[in-house]
C-alpha cells in the first residue's frame, strides 16, 4: 500500500556562490521574485500539494528563513494599530500550524545528499517530498502536486524531469530512461553532471523529487561524487530497481533561480503575472529594448 505524501524538506544550506556579494550574509532562498522570497514559494507550493509536515535543511547565517515562518507580533501589532488589512491578510496567509516547520542543520555544505541525509529523523519511514527552492516553477498547477498525483499513480519515487540541450548535461542530474509515454518515464539509471558525450539522454531532474525513505541507507554511505560532493543523484541511482522510479514531464516553465539570468528571467515572468504590474513592466520592457 502506497503511504501518503505528507512530508517535505528544503535543502537551503548551500552557499550560494554563484550569487555572491548578495549571498555574502543572507541567505539566496531569501532573495525576492517580485516581493516575495524563494522558500515562500516552494513552503506554497508543498502546502497545495497536501504536504503538513515541512523541514528546512539549514547552515550558518541562515536564521532569517526559520524567522520567515515565524509568527511577528510586534510587526503585526503595527499593522493593527495602522489599519493595514491588506498586510494583515498576506500575514495570515502564511501562517504555519504550530509545530509543523521544522529545521535541522547541516553543518557544513558537504552536498545535497548529506543534506537530505541531515534530515534522516524527521523523514523517519515515510515517502518525502524534495522542493530546491531556487529551481521556481510557473505552472496552472502547482508542480509539487503534479509530482504527487503522479506518485499517488505509480508509488516509489518521482522526480520532475525536462529536457536540456544536449551540450549543457554536465550541469545536470541526467536520466536513463526505459519506457516513455511521453509524460511518464521509466527511469533506468541516473547520473550527476555527465559529460554530453557519456550522458545517456537529454533529460534532466529539476529540483522536484518524490523519494521513499530508503534513499537515507544508500546516503548514509558518505560517497563522494561530482564536485567530490555527497550528491542525491547517487543515492537516489541506487534505489532503481528496488522501488518503482519515475520521471514526470511537468507542465510548467521553470527558473534556476541560483543563476543570475535564470532569476532575471523569473522577475520578469512573475511580474507579468502580476494584474497589477502588467502594464507598467510591458512598458519599461519596451523602453529598454530600445536603449542600445
Ligand atoms: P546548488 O547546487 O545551487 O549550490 O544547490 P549552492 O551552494 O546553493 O549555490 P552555488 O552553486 O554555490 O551558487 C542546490 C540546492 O541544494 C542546497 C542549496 O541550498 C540549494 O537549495 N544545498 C546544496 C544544501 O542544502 N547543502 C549542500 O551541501 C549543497
Amino acid at each position: 500500500m502506497k503511504k501518503p505524501l505528507r512530508k517535505a524538506v528544503f535543502p537551503v544550506a548551500g552557499l550560494g556562490t554563484r550569487f555572491l556579494p548578495a549571498t555574502k550574509a543572507m541567505a539566496k532562498e531569501m532573495l525576492p521574485v517580485v516581493d516575495k522570497p524563494l522558500i515562500q514559494y516552494a513552503v506554497e507550493e508543498a502546502r497545495a500539494a497536501g504536504i503538513e509536515q515541512f523541514c528546512l535543511i539549514t547552515g550558518r547565517g541562515k536564521i532569517a528563513l526559520v524567522d520567515h515562518f515565524d509568527v511577528a507580533f510586534e510587526l503585526e501589532a503595527t499593522l493593527r494599530g495602522r489599519n493595514k488589512e491588506a498586510e494583515l491578510r498576506l500575514l495570515a496567509d502564511m501562517k504555519m500550524q504550530p509545530g509543523s516547520i521544522v529545521s535541522v542543520r547541516q553543518q557544513e555544505p558537504l552536498g545535497l545528499g548529506h543534506a537530505i541525509w541531515c534530515a534522516r529523523a524527521f523523514i523517519g519511514d515515510d515517502p518525502f517530498a524534495i522542493l530546491l527552492p531556487d529551481d521556481l516553477v510557473l505552472s496552472d498547477t502547482p508542480c509539487m502536486k503534479q509530482l504527487a498525483e503522479a506518485y499517488a499513480e505509480t508509488g516509489g519515487c518521482v522526480v520532475a524531469v525536462t529536457e536540456v540541450p544536449r551540450d549543457q548535461t554536465n550541469k545536470y542530474g541526467i536520466l536513463d530512461i526505459g519506457t516513455d509515454d511521453g509524460r511518464l518515464v521509466e527511469v533506468k539509471g541516473l547520473v550527476e553532471k555527465p559529460k554530453p558525450a557519456d550522458a545517456p539522454s537529454n533529460l534532466s531532474i529539476i529540483g522536484r523529487y518524490v523519494l521513499m525513505p530508503e534513499v537515507i541507507g544508500f546516503l548514509a554511505t558518505m560517497e563522494r561524487g561530482a564536485g567530490n560532493e555527497i550528491q542525491l543523484t547517487d543515492g537516489m541511482a541506487k534505489m532503481i530497481g528496488h522501488v518503482p522510479f519515475h520521471g514526470l514531464r511537468y507542465e510548467g516553465t521553470r527558473f534556476d533561480c541560483g543563476d543570475k539570468l535564470g532569476f532575471l528571467e523569473a522577475q520578469i515572468a512573475y511580474a507579468l503575472k502580476r494584474p497589477e504590474l502588467v502594464s507598467a513592466v510591458r512598458a519599461f520592457l519596451k523602453k529598454y529594448e530600445t536603449v542600445t
